[in-house]
């Protein structure tokens, strides 16, 4: 019997939805166990988030600065045949709970020498976030066979004023006739469940090696390549100024509330001109930069790809 655990992180019980969508066809065959580990934080985050509070978490997120946690449920010292990571983006980081884990010693006993699929639902900025998972998940000495990405179906400019509407009220709803509903389209997280037959097919078929991904043809990862500099240059960003907040104090501390008013601001701002102009000049440049477009976009959308050739057969 094969053991399969999965980890996961979700706030408002959409990355939940999308991960249960993931796993029915193997919990439907009956014929691999799965352990489902939900991450809870001892300090509760708000929902939906006061606009301070909101901002106040980023200089912890991008620094990578694991919140507690409640100890997990699953048996360190049980030796899974895959793990499936599920996680959300906080600025553009894996969400502090998902770093706890990754940081964590049982964590990273767990994941030890164990084949990853890692699952991620946001907005639709997730590569850099993949990034520092990618990082943490080579320190724990395991490794990714496969990645499945989620994100918003909106435009961009849309899900700018959708998603933080989302978080910092709690309305979903699509609005003004133009604004579509935030999140993931339902359709979308139904769809999830063809990475599940064929992750349970390959598992069947004793297919998971190390090196192969079983997920390929799925359309698992694609990569909007207009986002990847505004993604670089924002996190950079993110970095230093976070660096400032921790130096006004810990958490809520009264002077970071000032400074995440102010800069929460100036963050609109900027993603409002510099995000558009960044993915202007980025197709305005594209006929001269397609090669090393091309190489990127692979890059991020590797190991799974972008391919769609094997959907009929696991839809
Ligand atoms: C504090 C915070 C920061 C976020 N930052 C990003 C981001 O940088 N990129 C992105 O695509 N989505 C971002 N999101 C959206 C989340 O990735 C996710 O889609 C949303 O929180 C719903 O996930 P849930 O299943 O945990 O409720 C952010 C959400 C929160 C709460």
């Amino acid at each position: 019997m094969k053991h399969i655990l999965l980890i996961y992180y979700s706030q408002t019980g959409q990355l939940k939805q999308i991960a249960e969508s993931f796993i029915r066809p193997i919990i439907e065959n009956h014929s691999i166990t799965i352990d489902m580990e939900e991450l809870k934080p001892i300090t509760l985050y708000p929902f939906p988030w006061p606009f301070g509070q909101f901002i106040d978490q980023f200089p912890e997120a991008v620094s990578l600065i694991p919140p507690a946690l409640h100890p997990f449920q699953f048996d360190e010292g049980k030796k899974y045949d895959l793990i499936i990571l599920a996680y959300t983006v906080w600025f553009l980081s894996p969400s502090p709970p998902i770093t706890a884990f990754l940081k964590s010693a049982k964590g990273k006993m767990v994941l030890s020498e164990t084949p990853v699929v890692t699952l991620i639902a946001c907005r639709n900025m997730w590569l850099e976030a993949h990034e520092q998972v990618k990082q943490l998940i080579k320190q724990a000495n395991a490794y990714i066979l496969d990645n499945v990405v989620l994100t918003d179906r909106g435009s961009s400019l849309k899900t700018l004023a959708t998603t933080p509407r989302w978080m910092l009220t709690g309305k979903r709803d699509a609005f003004w006739r133009i604004f579509p509903r935030a999140g993931i389209h339902n359709d979308d997280i139904i769809a999830t469940q063809r990475f599940g037959k064929a992750l349970l097919f390959s598992i069947l078929n004793g297919d998971i090696q190390k090196t192969n991904p079983v997920l390929t043809g799925l359309k698992a990862a694609t990569v909007d390549q207009r986002l990847i500099d505004s993604e670089k240059i924002a996190r950079r960003s993110f970095l230093i100024w976070g660096k400032l907040f921790q130096l006004l104090g810990p958490q809520g501390h009264f002077l970071r509330k000032i400074a995440a008013i102010a800069y929460g601001l100036f963050l609109i701002i900027i993603i409002a001109t510099v995000v558009p102009a960044m993915m202007i000049i980025r197709v305005l440049l594209k006929p001269w930069r397609q090669h090393a477009i091309d190489k990127e976009r692979q890059y991020f959308e590797s190991p799974s790809g972008s391919e769609d050739d094997r959907m009929e057969k696991f839809s």
